[in-house]
């Protein structure tokens, strides 16, 4: 497995788990040193005791050195980062061509190489195409297997998916695959075949989707907020008609997270060069892109209209729960926004304030929700964390210096706010005052 980060680690555990040989290769020394020290770099629930299990069970190592884990492999998967390339927002496959390069070299017998990474349509060609030329005499297929795992759920997604997708026009690579995932089915295989490029455009258009989907609600929240209408009510009202589906329907502050942003841009950009525009996809990017500072617009206008000088209280960080990943979460503009307009921030997340601090210069970061409270004219509540689902009214009403609750993710019913005795705002639903 080359890179051993979010999709990596997680992959690389399961298929362990599932009594494989794995190793997990990265070029990055202190995350290598500290999973053979047993210590796992990133938060995932449960992902700790599973790598401790397969450690133990010898089943799975760690290395920076891609030389013999390669040669010996019947499976090379990449699984290394495909970030937004700067400027124009094409997917960068820096990483995905260099793991192709280092490896092509490195393979005997034959070896199926599967890109998981998240990669454009034609990606799959140019890694074909680059390992031939570094090692004209490799035995290899290249196969694209998409990875669907969400952070925060990442390790039952893993082990029990909705579907494995898998583009191999190569027999045997279909047989080595089947044989993979064989231990993760017991009567009928949830593995989906196709040809390279189907399985690539796969993963863009579930994720595009998805962003779609969460897009949609959204502006239909805003709609409720200027017609008096509640989104919750409408979403159940839509999500309960099957061709709908209840997923995906929750109105918040716009998408972030480490896959959407990147992957619909992606995707715009390759319909773009392909003279077949996604416009469904272009409108979902600039809306969600708009989003984020209009919650912090939000969040002003629960002040009163003006900031400045004012402390406000952040709770949640993380673009989700469940995650100390902070790549494009939402908080990260709405700060910026907020600081714009001369806010002081006290911010709080669970796990996520490690990264946090390395991307939010002058945060003043807390260890409770209630710290951070202390002395705010505004809580808002940015990332549904549980500990954040039945917070103690009275004492967060004791330390505030003005009862305002900004609930960007609707965990609190409008009413019991209210009645606790906070001026209470959220998403596609009427403002409450105190009466
Ligand atoms: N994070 C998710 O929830 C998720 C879900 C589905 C798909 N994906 C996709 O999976 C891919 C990986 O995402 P991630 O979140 O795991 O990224 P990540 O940044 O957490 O991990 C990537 C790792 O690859 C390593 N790496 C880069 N080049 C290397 C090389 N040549 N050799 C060895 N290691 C190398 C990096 O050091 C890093 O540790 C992306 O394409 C992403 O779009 C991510």
């Amino acid at each position: 497995m080359i890179g051993s980060g979010y999709v990596g680690l997680v992959s690389g555990v399961c298929f362990a788990d599932f009594g494989h040989d794995v190793t997990c290769v990265d070029k990055d020394v202190a995350k290598i040193e500290a999973l053979n020290a047993g210590v796992v770099p990133i938060y995932e629930p449960g992902l700790s005791d599973l790598v401790g299990k397969n450690i133990r069970g010898g089943r799975l190592s760690f290395t920076t050195d891609l030389a013999g884990p390669v040669g010996e492999a019947d499976a090379v998967f990449i699984a290394v980062g495909t970030p937004s390339r700067r400027g124009d927002g094409h997917a960068d496959l820096t990483f995905v061509y260099s793991a192709a390069r280092e490896l092509a070299r490195l393979v005997t017998g034959f070896t199926v190489v599967v890109t998981k990474s998240t990669v454009p349509v034609g990606t799959g060609d140019e890694v074909e195409r680059i390992i031939r030329e570094e090692n004209p005499s490799a035995d290899v297929a290249v196969a694209s297997n998409p990875e669907f795992l969400r952070e925060g759920a990442a390790i039952s997604d893993f082990k029990r998916p909705d579907r494995i997708v898998v583009g191999a026009d190569d027999a045997r690579a279909r047989e080595i695959m089947t044989e993979i995932y064989r231990p993760l089915y017991l009567n009928a295989s949830p593995i989906q075949f196709t040809d390279r490029r189907t399985a690539e455009l796969v993963k863009y258009a579930a994720n595009a989707f998805l962003a779609m989907k969460i897009t949609f609600i959204n502006e239909i929240a805003d709609l409720c907020e200027k017609v008096g209408a509640d989104v919750q009510q409408v979403a159940r009202g839509i999500g309960a008609d099957g061709r709908i589906g209840g997923k995906f329907l929750h109105a918040g502050p716009g998408y972030g997270g480490s896959c959407f942003p990147k992957d619909t841009l992606a995707l715009v950009k390759t319909a773009q060069d392909n003279d077949s525009p996604i416009r469904l996809i272009e409108a979902t990017v600039a809306i969600n892109d708009q989003r984020k500072r209009a919650m912090a617009r939000k969040i002003i206008r629960a002040c009163g209209g003006d900031v400045h000088g004012k402390a406000i209280a952040i709770l949640g960080l993380t673009f989700k729960p469940n995650t100390d990943d902070m790549r494009d979460a939402p908080s990260l503009s709405i700060i910026q926004a907020l600081q714009d307009g001369g806010a002081k921030i006290r911010a709080y997340d669970p796990v996520g304030i490690g990264q946090a601090k390395a991307l939010l210069p002058n945060v003043t970061f807390c260890t409770s929700a209630y710290e951070a409270a202390e002395g705010a004219s505004a809580v808002a509540i940015v990332t549904e964390w549980d500990e954040f689902r039945a917070l103690d009214f009275d004492r967060l009403r004791s330390l505030v210096a003005e009862a305002v609750l900004v609930d960007l993710r609707n965990i609190y019913q409008p009413e019991e706010a209210v009645r606790q005795g906070f001026l209470y705002s959220s998403v596609g639903r009427a403002e409450k005052k105190v009466s």
